[in-house]
């Protein structure tokens, strides 16, 4: 291999430049030649690109964001767009692709080695939600800011005795809840995994608090359960104590990656580029038993080594007793 692509797809993620400094500084060091595909699968197609050397890489481990620019691309779903995006890379020298994101990323690239391209992907998402990998960058990013946030929302439903709803990222899964919300000990965690519309038990818990003397009451819910604002009249029409919502959003994409991100964006990138040293061809990296692995593309959909851990989800109940 001479030349090798890389892009960023989907949500950004913090960590996902880290990926993309060490694909490049391991390409380089092999004599391979990187170069970046600009917003995702849509850049593919239209073949926007910027060279990648490791100076061009240096400094960019502690910038969130992706320095590639992302897209969620409705035309690669398209055999046509795909094909084309396949020629650009061809006519380029190119047969190899480092693609780093999420489902959605993964989905793009079983499509896309049909046009010859090998692909190899890199778990990227604040979700947490692939079930081919224990970990996908940006999540304890994301989870040490919705937890400072939630901490700072506390200090003001304590204040004036409310009830705060606090919504989060995590599509349909309820990892981000779940960590942040027993961080920042929240009396209430609702994931979409385990969410039967018990909207009664969540007003009776609050109720119960109440007559106990306690009047603050925290509620975290993922954005996969139910509408927040919906919650948060519903908790105050039974209960009769003033919520409030607050819907943290798109702060949790954003920031510095924490440490943990950076590590493993720098393991996976790397990593990504032995997989391609040993000739090895459409592959996920991914993390099993805290240790570093790869499969199949198809296979790594199929996969379920990333379900909602049950002791994790006993103790959060416990724990907001
Ligand atoms: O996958 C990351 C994520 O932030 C999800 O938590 C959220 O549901 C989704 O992306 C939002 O995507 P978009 O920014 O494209 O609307």
């Amino acid at each position: 291999i001479r030349k090798i692509a890389v892009l960023t797809s989907g949500g950004d993620a913090p960590g996902m430049n880290s990926a993309i400094r060490a694909v490049v500084f391991s390409a380089c060091n092999l004599g391979i030649e990187v170069v970046g595909i600009l917003r995702g699968y849509d850049g593919l197609i239209d073949f926007e690109t910027a060279p990648l050397s490791m100076d061009d890489v240096r400094n960019i481990n502690n910038r969130g964001g992706t320095i590639l620019f992302t897209s969620r691309s409705d035309r690669f779903l398209k055999k046509e767009y795909r094909e084309k995006a396949a020629l650009n890379l061809r006519e380029n020298g190119i047969d190899t692709l480092v693609a780093i994101g999420g489902d959605g990323t993964l989905r793009g690239a079983i499509d896309f080695k049909e046009e010859g391209i090998n692909v190899i992907c890199i778990p990227g998402t604040i979700d947490r939600d692939m079930g081919c990998s224990e970990y996908t960058l940006g999540f304890d990013t994301a989870v040490n800011t919705a937890t400072e946030a939630i901490d700072k929302i506390r200090d003001s439903s304590i204040s004036h005795g409310r009830c705060s709803v606090v919504e989060v990222m995590g599509r349909k899964k309820g990892y981000i809840a779940l960590w942040s919300g027993m961080a920042a000990s929240a009396d209430a965690i609702l994931l979409p995994e385990k969410w039967q519309g018990d909207f009664d038990s969540v007003t009776d818990a609050i109720k119960k608090h109440h007559t106990d003397g306690r009047d603050c009451y925290l509620v975290v819910v993922a954005e996969g359960v139910t509408d927040a604002e919906e919650l948060a009249k519903l908790i105050q029409e039974k209960t009769g104590i003033e919520s409030r919502v607050s819907v943290l959003g798109y702060i949790q994409r954003g920031g510095q990656p924490s440490a943990k991100d950076r590590m493993y964006g720098s393991l996976m990138g790397a990593y990504a580029v032995e997989i391609l040293k040993e000739s090895r061809k459409n592959r996920v990296v991914a993390i099993k038993n805290d240790l570093l692995v790869d499969y199949d593309l198809e296979e790594a959909l199929s996969l379920k080594n990333n379900s909602l851990d049950s002791f994790q989800y006993q103790l959060s109940l416990r724990l907001s007793e």
